[in-house]
């Protein structure tokens, strides 16, 4: 595992978006994993202005995002859908069907669950996951106590985490869904390049035990230390105990 601390978030934004301008250039038909929150914005607002200043393009890139609500309206603007399009997907040219994302409204989520693990296989497989971090160290949605060799699943979200996104709910709690499917952790794992970005003190234990605790389902991101290849971006704060 590879730890970089910076001065603030933005230079951490800059190095994992050089890390998929890389890839790109390398490689223009590359799988992206994408992963919402306010984290992975350095990356994305930085990928935008290499869009837009010819280096890089999206064209010909797929993408799998890393999770959803539970039953939320289609137009929601809380809809992880919605979000990464709206931060990111929409801002650069991928092609409109390159993007994928599971149905949290469909009848049969389990069968959604299954199809969603069969068509990053199609695709070839995730060349490079961005993840943000919970502050109960958990990524995608994969709450404290999850399987660590998990798949694409349906899960109940932590009451922690109801309480960090019922920001984006109007403050309101009892608005933030009960439960989300989530790619697993088995899922993350088999991406080839993991590059996971965490600013601000409130990171800062989830950090410190993704970088020094034991592998633990209870921190679900320390599944993290038996990846061949992942990459940590960190502000000073969220390095505060590394
Ligand atoms: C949500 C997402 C995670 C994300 C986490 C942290 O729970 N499902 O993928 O990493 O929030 O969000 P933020 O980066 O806004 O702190």
């Amino acid at each position: 595992m590879e730890i970089v601390i910076c001065p603030d978030a933005t230079e951490a934004g800059r190095l994992g978006a050089n890390a998929i301008v890389a890839l790109l250039q390398r490689k223009p038909d590359a799988v992206l994993g994408l992963a919402t929150g306010s984290s992975p914005m350095a990356i994305y607002d930085e990928l935008v202005r290499r869009r837009q200043s010819g280096e890089v393009s999206f064209a010909q890139a797929r993408a799998f995002t890393l999770d959803e609500y539970v039953g939320l309206a289609s137009d929601h603007r809380e809809t992880y859908h919605n979000v990464i399009r709206r931060d990111f997907v929409d801002r650069v040219d991928f092609a409109p069907a390159a993007v994928h994302g599971p149905d949290g409204l469909a009848a049969d989520l389990p069968a959604v669950c299954h199809e969603y693990e069969e068509a990053i296989v199609t695709a070839g497989g995730v060349d490079l996951q961005i993840l943000g971090i919970g502050t109960d160290g958990h990524i995608g949605f994969n709450e404290p106590s999850s399987s660590l060799a998990s798949r694409t699943r349906i899960k109940t979200l932590a009451t922690q985490t109801r309480i960090d996104n019922a920001r984006f709910f109007g403050g309101d709690v009892d608005q933030v869904p009960t439960h989300c499917i989530t790619q697993g952790l088995g899922t993350i794992m088999d991406a080839r390049h993991v590059v996971l970005v965490a600013s601000g003190h409130g990171k800062a234990e989830a950090v410190h035990q993704l970088a020094e605790g034991p592998v633990s389902a209870m921190w679900p991101a320390t599944i993290l230390q038996h990846h061949p290849h992942v990459t940590v971006l960190l502000d000073e704060a969220a390095a505060g105990r590394v």
